[in-house]
């Protein structure tokens, strides 16, 4: 394990961040076009913030625009609190986007993406994965949820966090910059019971890390459960498929579902089956092989219990890694999450283009999106995600940019 990420660098809690110590340059340049002359070699570290577009009842989306001191630039927007792109080096130097998405607002709020809803980029809430039928008990009531993934409630519900404004509050200090987004999920929306405050802070550092911190309070007793819904690239977006990419993933085992994607329950071992990514192995070299567990998955899409557990919620251990041989580009995801759902784009169809007009195609993207189990309001035995009033929800991903020659382990 070559990183702990025991002691975060000016990681005091996004909470402390005051509005007095955000210094933001804004306006200085266009949400497109100028970008790629900033991005880079060259490029000055900052902040800045432009106009994303506007949703269909006028409320203005804006986009925020972060170079850190190494020329790694990422974009992310309010609206949902997508990444919109992430440019960063391959092994030669060179700078390209890693994750999938769009160039306009339009393209987000487009019947198409919206029957599709890969989740491209975006802040999942207020539960990230499945629930069994859009129903769970709790104190002794039952709630429904919306259904929106047969009969199963996936992300949130209908209107999940990856599709609400939320409040946006840039910030820079001598780590990095980024982007405090609140959003108060009201009593009984998408079938919740309690009134949600959620908060979520991107920092993008100096050291190349993506840090993504978590919080959330509520008035009732609720599940919660917030991911972030990134897929990756590492040739850079529209460059195909993802199965050349080695993948580890830090699990001695996982969750088996069935055919909806719901957990059995049981905790299997990973050993001896396609799901064993103890030590790095392309993505692709096991995926089409006879098992039940793909067939259910279209491919992988299931969650990986963490063989390492935090130590405390601000204190991520390594879960994944992926390679990518082309570039050189590796991604290093740490967490204080129990677990991570690895997602190998399956449902992508060639139906959705992208940035570079490129058609995303089968398997041209994966997602690791660090979490508790699927359905733990309905499985006692899985780690609670029940959050209680007076409590306060806290998680930590940090995502760690980097390129190298071999896959190293
Ligand atoms: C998650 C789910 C997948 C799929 C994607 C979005 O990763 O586990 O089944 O719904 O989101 O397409």
């Amino acid at each position: 394990m070559p990183l702990t990420y025991v002691s975060m660098r000016g990681a005091a809690s996004p909470l402390l961040l005051s509005a007095a110590a955000a210094v933001v340059m804004l306006g200085a340049a266009e949400a497109h076009g100028s970008a790629e002359a900033a991005s880079g070699n060259g490029a000055v570290r900052g902040v800045d913030q432009s106009v994303f577009g506007q949703l269909p009842d006028g409320r203005q989306v804006d986009v925020y625009r972060f170079i850190n001191a190494n020329g790694i630039e990422m974009r992310v927007t309010n609206y949902g609190g997508i990444i919109l792109s992430l440019k960063t080096p391959d092994v030669r130097g060179e700078f390209d986007d890693i994750v999938l998405g769009f160039d306009s607002l339009e393209d987000y709020l487009s019947d198409e993406y919206r029957q599709a809803n890969p989740y491209f980029g975006a802040l999942i809430g207020r539960y990230g994965n499945r629930i069994a039928g859009g129903q769970f008990s709790l104190d002794g009531e039952t709630y429904s949820l919306a259904t929106n993934d047969g009969d199963n409630h996936l992300h949130g519900g209908r209107q999940g966090f990856d599709r609400v404004l939320w409040q946006a509050e840039p910030f820079e200090n001598d780590d990095g910059a980024g982007l405090i987004l609140r959003y108060t999920s009201e009593d009984g929306e998408e079938g919740y019971p309690g009134r949600l405050e959620a908060e979520v802070t991107y920092t993008l550092t100096d050291s190349d890390e993506l840090i993504v911190d978590y919080r959330a309070a509520t008035d009732k007793a609720t599940p919660v459960n917030l991911t972030q819904h990134s897929y990756f690239n590492l040739e850079g977006e529209g460059g195909g498929s993802i199965l050349d990419h080695h993948l580890t993933i830090n699990a001695d085992a996982f969750t088996p579902v069935d055919e909806t994607l719901i957990p059995t329950g049981e905790i299997r071992p990973v050993a001896g089956t396609p799901f064993d990514f103890t030590q790095p192995t392309p993505i692709g070299e096991r995926i089409e092989q006879d098992n039940e567990q793909l067939t259910f998955g279209k491919g992988y899409d299931h969650n990986f219990v963490l063989a390492e557990q935090a130590a405390s919620p601000s204190e991520p251990v390594l879960a994944a890694r992926v390679w990518e041989p082309e570039s050189g580009r590796l991604l290093e995801i740490a967490t204080t999450e129990p677990a991570i759902q690895f997602y190998s784009g399956n449902f992508l169809a060639g139906d959705l283009t992208g940035k570079r007009g490129q058609a995303y195609e089968h398997r041209s993207g994966f997602a690791l999106e660090t979490q508790h189990y699927p359905d733990s309001p309905n499985q006692a035995d899985f780690p609670s995600t029940i959050l209680e009033p007076g409590e306060t929800y806290r998680s930590r991903t940090i995502y760690r940019f980097s390129a190298q020659e071999t896959a190293g382990s």
